[in-house]
């Protein structure tokens, strides 16, 4: 879309500015909508790529709706808890509405939560509960599930565990699971905020491997052995969560232990699987393998 006009909040975060960045790579016009007082080192990188910035209150919609003037597409990749994922984004969609613009992307980029309850992932929950009130709103909204950031096999996730030569696993080792480098997801996620034509889910992977496949692409690349580690059942999962929760409830941290188990939890059990793909929905997209993002940590 020639001209267009994508305001995007989240840009001085890691996805967003990627976001950011694939935009003006094709050419579309970017407006950043930042808190007052960002770091200026996080606005002076948004700057060097040609983004527009609009400073305002996040939690004031006359503040934000001046900023909506002219925009084709809303994308958010804000993070946080219920006053950044529901309390801010509402903010953002009331903004857009007002200013007419026709289309948003949520801050999702998860694995597919209506594929399972509610009380199942807190995160995950206050996506599902901003939804009702994108759904409830004349917005066209498209969400991106991209399931996991491939870059956190590298370490964050406790999946391949390096220095014990194990790739954990909860119940099934060959139930397959969706990985997607972060630049994937930006790209993919540009490539819909200017498409006017985008459906309400788009859903990607740049890689589907189980435990077992990681176990043998992880020993071929560092040229070592690993062997697969059954941690337990998925019913042993969950009574740990329950009990992690209990003795060190940390709600106010975005990723206390038990949240990051809950994700481990629906990755494992199968219904969160991405199916079917919209990666070919855009020519030029290169998707990065689980290989390519082991390959360089090593
Ligand atoms: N699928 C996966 O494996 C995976 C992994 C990681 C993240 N994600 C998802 O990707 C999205 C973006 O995450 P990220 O890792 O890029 O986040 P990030 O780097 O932490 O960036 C967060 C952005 O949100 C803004 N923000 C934070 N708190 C805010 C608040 N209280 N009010 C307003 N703005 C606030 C930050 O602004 P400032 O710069 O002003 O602080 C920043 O622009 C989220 O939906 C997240 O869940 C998915």
């Amino acid at each position: 879309m020639k001209d267009a006009t994508i305001l995007v909040a989240g840009a001085t975060g890691n996805l967003g500015g990627r976001i950011a960045r694939a935009l003006r790579e094709r050419g579309a016009n970017v407006r950043a909508l930042v808190r007052h007082g960002t770091a200026r080192d996080r606005l002076e990188r948004l700057q060097e790529l040609g983004v527009e910035m609009a400073a305002v209150d996040l939690r004031s919609a006359s503040e934000v709706t001046p900023a909506c003037t002219g925009v084709s597409c809303m994308v958010s990749a804000l993070q946080g808890l219920r006053d950044v994922i529901v309390v801010a984004q509402t903010v953002l969609l009331d903004a857009a509405i007002k200013a007419h613009v026709p289309r948003f992307i949520p801050s999702d980029y998860s694995i597919d939560f209506t594929k399972f309850p509610a009380g199942e992932n807190r995160n995950l929950d206050l996506r599902r509960d901003f939804h009702k009130r994108l759904d409830e709103s004349s917005i066209s909204a498209t969400t991106i599930y991209n399931g996991a950031f491939a870059e956190l096999l590298t370490g964050q996730m406790p999946l391949i565990l390096f220095t014990l030569k194990r790739v954990l696993y909860w119940g099934n080792p060959d139930q397959r699971m969706d990985f997607t480098t972060i630049d994937d997801t930006a790209a993919f996620t540009a490539r819909a905020a200017l498409d006017p034509s985008t459906p309400r889910f788009l859903r990607i992977a740049g890689d589907q491997l189980s435990a077992r496949d990681l176990t043998v692409l992880v020993s071929e690349v560092t040229g070592q052995e690993f062997k697969l580690f059954r941690a337990g059942s998925l019913g042993l999962l969950g009574t740990m969560i329950r009990v992690a929760r209990a003795v060190a409830p940390a709600e106010r941290q975005l990723f206390p232990a038990w949240q990051g188990m809950q994700y481990m939890r629906n990755m494992f059990d199968g219904r969160a699987k991405l199916d079917p793909l919209d990666n070919d929905r855009y020519p030029g997209i290169c998707w990065a393998k689980v290989r390519d993002v082991l390959s360089a940590r090593n």
